[in-house]
């Protein structure tokens, strides 16, 4: 576990002799605020924060934390759902809000450089003037950034199109814990020269390195699209429009699955109307790239049975409004006070199955509990939110949780699946880890650790202890 927990007199000292001013705090308030992501379950005690404005400094840091094995915990936007930006044994956290610029932008080469601060909307706006995206589409974009994006490999809304964070990226600068700095890949779109130092970075959640910079790739916008809202009484019916729409050839944008209960928790959390005259027990939104063949589809959909009642989105506010229905899920779960997160994928053809034997199992797993069933169900992605419904003390709830995890789990084996889609392992799940990979693979990752981070300074204790 991290090392650190008493600041040592000689650190602070180098920080105030050799660092910019204000470049670190020990405001017990931004210990508070940087110390912590969106998981709920932790609670925070960093030791310090640290806000560099370049490489360079973020180099002269981490050699300073080697020289007193100082643990170190990156920190993007804070938005992660596995606690692995959290830092409870006292650490510094290594922010990179002030490493925010955006250069480079490139249509040759369709690339823009940006480094690890710039907020994942801010680089959306940058690029929509351009008729250009980066397809990391989240609903934490507001806060999240493509640093944050780009250590835990964030999937989000447009998975089903344009795949995971670690698709869009061709180059990257990283700094090692001994304060080296590597430009991995170039700018090369085609390079096999061995082990990808670029790829095994992405998706490790700040244990081998602090990412400072990369060059994203991009494509381009997609204006002509539509949105449609259904709901169906049989998950079955989720599956059948899925692979109706691909008979059909449609371009899938989008397709998020949420149930009857979250929709309901959204209206009233953000008073929004309902969009059926009645409740279905599942929801779908779909958004697909306008094709001639778009107008005959609500009728052909109706046709076959596939859905009980659904919408085409008309007009800019319906687009948000549907939009807002499955956005606002997370921020409206939160408001009703613990939950505890579930990310789970499955192969496609094994996701109902697996739904139907949770829901029998769901009153014995999380007896004084709620949950919630929604998530990007077009990628086998599933958010399972349990939401406490009693006044027991919200640390027993969590551990109840935590322990139910183990026949949860279980049953995502049987069924194939993992424990972690997109959210990653962490701090949450990091028990749990022997569900998602084998005892060999699990040493695999733990040596790659140490050949980098021989001290374990870099987020000690995330994914897996050494
Ligand atoms: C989402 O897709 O909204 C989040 O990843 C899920 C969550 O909050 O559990
Ligand atoms: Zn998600």
């Amino acid at each position: 576990m991290g090392t650190a927990k008493i600041i040592p007199n000689e650190f602070i000292k180098t920080l105030d002799l050799e660092f910019p001013k204000n470049f670190y705090s020990l405001d017990p308030q931004q210990l508070e605020k940087y110390g912590k992501d969106w998981t709920q379950g932790f609670t925070a005690n960093a030791g310090l924060v640290v806000f560099p404005e370049n490489t360079q400094q973020v180099s002269e840091f981490l050699k300073l934390c080697s020289k007193h094995k100082m643990a170190v915990v990156p920190s993007g936007g804070r938005t992660g759902l596995a606690a692995a930006a959290t830092a409870v044994n006292g650490e510094a956290i290594l922010s990179l809000d002030r490493m925010n610029k955006i250069s480079e932008f490139n249509f040759l080469t369709q690339t823009v450089r940006v480094e690890s601060g710039v907020i994942n909307e801010a680089l959306q706006e940058f690029l929509q003037p351009k008729n250009m995206c980066w397809p990391i589409e989240l609903a934490s974009k507001g806060s999240c950034t493509v640093g944050g994006n780009l250590a835990t490999n964030a999937g989000g809304l447009r998975v089903i199109r344009y795949g995971h964070a670690k698709q869009w990226v061709l180059s990257l600068q990283v700094v090692l814990i001994s304060g080296e700095i590597l430009e991995l890949n170039g700018e090369l779109h085609k390079n096999n020269t061995g082990y990808n130092f670029c790829e095994l970075m992405i998706g490790s959640e700040g244990t081998l390195a602090v990412i400072t910079a990369a060059t994203l790739k991009l494509t381009p916008l997609i204006k002509d699209r539509s949105l449609f809202l259904f709901a169906v009484e049989d998950f079955a019916q989720i599956m059948q429009l899925l692979s109706l729409l691909r008979q059909q050839q449609h371009s899938i944008l989008g397709f998020e699955v949420f149930n009857s209960d979250c929709l309901k928790i959204v209206t009233e959390h953000r008073s929004l109307p309902q969009p059926f005259a009645k409740n279905y027990p599942w929801n779908i939104l779909v958004e697909l790239e306008n094709t001639a063949a778009i107008e005959n589809l609500l009728e052909l959909i109706f046709e076959q049975g596939l859905a009980q009642d659904g919408r085409r989105s008309l007009n800019s506010k319906e687009h948000k409004l549907f939009w807002d229905y499955r956005e606002c899920i997370t921020e409206s779960l939160a408001a009703l006070g613990s939950v505890f997160k579930n990310d789970l994928a499955f192969p496609l053809g094994k996701l109902h199955a697996f739904i139907n034997e949770l829901q029998t199992e769901q009153k014995n797993l999380y007896p004084n509990a709620k949950v919630f069933y929604f998530g990007h169900m077009g990628d086998g992605n599933i958010h399972i939110n349990v939401v406490k419904t009693n006044a027991e003390d919200p640390k027993k709830f969590f551990d109840d949780c935590l322990q139910a995890n183990h026949s949860l789990f279980s049953l995502v084996k049987k069924y194939g699946g993992s424990i972690a889609a997109e959210h990653g392992i962490g701090l949450l799940k990091k028990d749990f880890l022997c569900y998602a990979k084998t005892a060999t693979e699990i040493n695999l990752m733990k040596s790659i650790k140490r050949q980098l981070d021989p001290d374990n300074l870099l987020n000690p204790g995330k994914i897996f202890d050494l």
